[in-house]
C-alpha cells in the first residue's frame, strides 16, 4: 500500500512563509493553490505549517473535533486583537459553554426582539438614500453600508439607539479589522498597530456599554440575563471579550452580504422581481420575525449572495491532536490548518457553474440535498461547535434589508466596476456601489 504523503505546497520566505500573498488577498491566493493542487494542499505562515482543506468531505474532516483543536490554532496576532480567551481559540467544554449562553442572543425570541429597531435604523439610511436620488445624486453604498452594520452592531451589542450614528466607534472597528489581515508588525504607523490602539479605545467603549446599557430588544440585555442549565452565566470579563469580536465580525460581514445583495438587486431583475413579491406579500405594518422568515425566495438569495460572493475566506485556524491521514495525504501532530470557505462554495463539483448566482440551488428543499458542509460561508459543523454563531442574524438582516428596501424603492447601479477589491474580510465593490436608489 501507497505511504501517506504530506499535502503538496509551497514553503515561502524563511519564517514568513506565505503570510503576505495570503493576508493581501486570501481568496485569490486560495483559488490559484487549489487550482493548482487540488482541494487538499499546505503553506506555512509565520513559521507554522498550515494545511487548507476544500470541498465537504476535507471541510467535515477539519470540523471534527476528534482531528483538530482550536487551542492554539490561531496565529499569535489574531489571538492577541481579539482576546486569546475569545470563543474561536477555545475548545472543549469551556468552548461549549460560552459558546451555549453566546447563542441565547440568536434564538427566534431574542430575534424577533430586535426587530422592530433594526426597522426603524434601516429605515432612515433608505430615506436618506431615496431622498439624494430624488435630487438626481448617487450615494456611495459602501461608505453607507459600513456605517449601517456598525449602527446595526451598536444597536444591538452597545444598546445604542438606532437613530444614532456613531462614526468615530465605527472607523475604530474598521482600522481594528483591517488589523485582522495585516502583517503583524507591532509600529506605531504600521496598520496592526494602529488596529491595537484602536482596539484599547473599543474596549473602553465596550466596557461602559456593558456596565451602563442593556434591556430589552437588545442583544446586551440577553447576553447579560442568559444562564446555562446550571446556572453558568458570562462574567462581565468574558461579555466585553465577545462582544468585541460580535462588533467587529457584524460591522465587516453584514456590510459585505447588504453591499453584494445590492449589487443582485441591482443587477438581475428577474430575482428582484420574485423578491419584491415576497415583500408585497409581507402583512402590513411594522416588519415581523415570522413576515420575514416566510419570504423563502428572498432566504435563498441571502444564501447564494453568501456563496457567490467572497466574504469571509477562512475558518479560524485549529492544530492537529495527533498525526492523522486524510485522503493519503499525512497531517502531523502540531500542524495547523483551516477549513478553506470560499474554495468550498466555489467548488464545481457540489455547485455547478459556481460563479453563477442561482438561488433556486440553495432554496430550502436543495439545501437538504447538499453533503454535509458543502454550504459553509459562515463555518459548519454544529451550532454549539465553532460554526459561527451570527449565521441567524445575517438569515434575519437579509431579507430586513429587502423588504425595508424594496417596499417602496427601487435601486440602479451606474456603469462601473463592481469587481471585490481585495481585502481579508468582506471585500466591498472596487468602485464604491455608486447607486440612485429611485
Ligand atoms: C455575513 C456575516 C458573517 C460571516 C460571513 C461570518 C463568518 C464566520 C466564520 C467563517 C466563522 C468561523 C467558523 C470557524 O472557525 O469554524 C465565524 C465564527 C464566528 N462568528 Fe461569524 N460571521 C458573520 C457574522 C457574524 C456576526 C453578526 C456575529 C456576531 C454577532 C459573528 C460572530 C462569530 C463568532 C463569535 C464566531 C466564533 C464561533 C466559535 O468559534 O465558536 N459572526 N463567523
Amino acid at each position: 500500500m501507497a505511504q501517506p504523503q504530506p499535502p503538496p505546497g509551497a514553503r515561502g520566505l524563511p519564517f514568513f512563509g506565505e503570510v503576505f500573498k495570503f493576508l493581501k488577498d486570501p481568496f485569490t491566493f486560495q483559488a490559484a493553490r487549489t487550482k493548482q493542487h487540488g482541494m487538499i494542499w499546505k503553506t506555512r505562515i509565520l513559521g507554522s505549517t498550515v494545511v487548507f482543506f476544500s470541498g465537504p468531505k476535507g471541510f467535515t474532516f477539519f470540523m471534527d473535533p476528534e482531528n483538530f483543536t482550536r487551542e492554539g490554532g490561531s496565529p499569535p496576532h489574531l489571538r492577541e486583537l481579539l482576546h486569546p480567551d475569545a470563543v474561536p481559540f477555545l475548545d472543549g467544554d469551556r468552548h461549549r459553554t460560552r459558546k451555549r449562553l453566546l447563542l441565547a442572543a440568536f434564538t427566534p425570541d431574542a430575534l424577533a426582539s430586535y426587530v422592530p429597531s433594526l426597522e426603524r435604523l434601516i429605515d432612515r439610511y433608505v430615506a436618506r438614500w431615496a431622498k439624494a436620488g430624488a435630487g438626481g445624486l448617487e450615494v456611495r453604498l459602501n461608505d453607507e453600508l459600513d456605517q449601517l452594520a456598525f449602527d446595526l452592531a451598536n444597536v444591538l451589542f452597545a444598546a445604542a439607539a438606532p437613530d444614532d450614528s456613531d462614526t468615530a466607534t465605527a472607523a475604530d472597528f474598521g482600522v481594528m479589522v483591517k488589523g485582522l489581515f495585516s502583517p503583524p508588525v507591532k509600529l506605531p504607523f504600521t496598520a496592526y498597530g494602529k488596529a491595537l490602539k484602536a482596539r484599547d479605545r473599543l474596549r473602553g467603549y465596550i466596557k461602559a456599554a456593558v456596565a451602563t446599557k442593556g434591556g430589552a430588544g437588545t442583544a446586551l440585555g440577553v447576553l447579560k440575563a442568559a444562564r446555562g442549565p446550571k446556572g453558568e452565566a458570562l462574567s462581565t470579563a468574558e461579555l466585553e471579550i465577545e462582544l468585541l469580536h460580535f462588533f467587529s465580525a457584524a460591522h465587516a460581514g453584514i456590510a459585505g452580504v447588504l453591499a453584494w445583495l445590492v449589487v443582485v438587486l441591482g443587477q438581475r431583475a428577474e430575482v428582484t422581481a420574485r423578491v419584491r413579491a415576497e415583500v408585497a406579500a409581507l402583512p402590513a405594518g411594522g416588519l415581523t420575525l415570522t413576515g420575514l422568515a416566510a419570504m423563502r425566495y428572498t432566504a435563498a438569495v441571502g444564501r447564494e449572495v453568501r456563496r457567490v460572493y467572497p466574504i469571509a475566506p477562512a475558518t479560524f485556524f485549529g492544530v492537529a491532536k495527533k498525526d492523522l491521514d486524510f485522503d493519503g495525504h499525512q497531517i502531523k501532530q502540531g500542524w495547523t490548518a483551516v477549513g478553506a470557505i470560499w474554495n468550498t462554495l466555489q467548488d464545481g463539483s457540489t455547485f455547478k457553474d459556481p460563479a453563477t448566482l442561482d438561488p433556486d440551488r440553495l432554496s430550502d428543499a436543495a439545501l437538504t440535498q447538499l453533503p454535509a458542509n458543502a454550504y459553509v460561508p459562515q463555518g459548519g459543523g454544529p451550532p454549539d461547535g465553532h460554526r459561527c454563531p451570527g449565521e441567524a442574524l445575517t438569515d434575519l438582516v437579509l431579507p430586513l434589508f429587502a423588504a425595508a428596501l424594496l417596499r417602496s424603492h427601487g435601486v440602479e447601479l451606474p456603469a462601473q466596476d463592481l469587481a471585490p477589491g481585495a481585502g481579508g474580510l468582506g471585500p466591498l465593490p472596487r468602485d464604491g456601489l455608486r447607486a440612485r436608489v429611485s
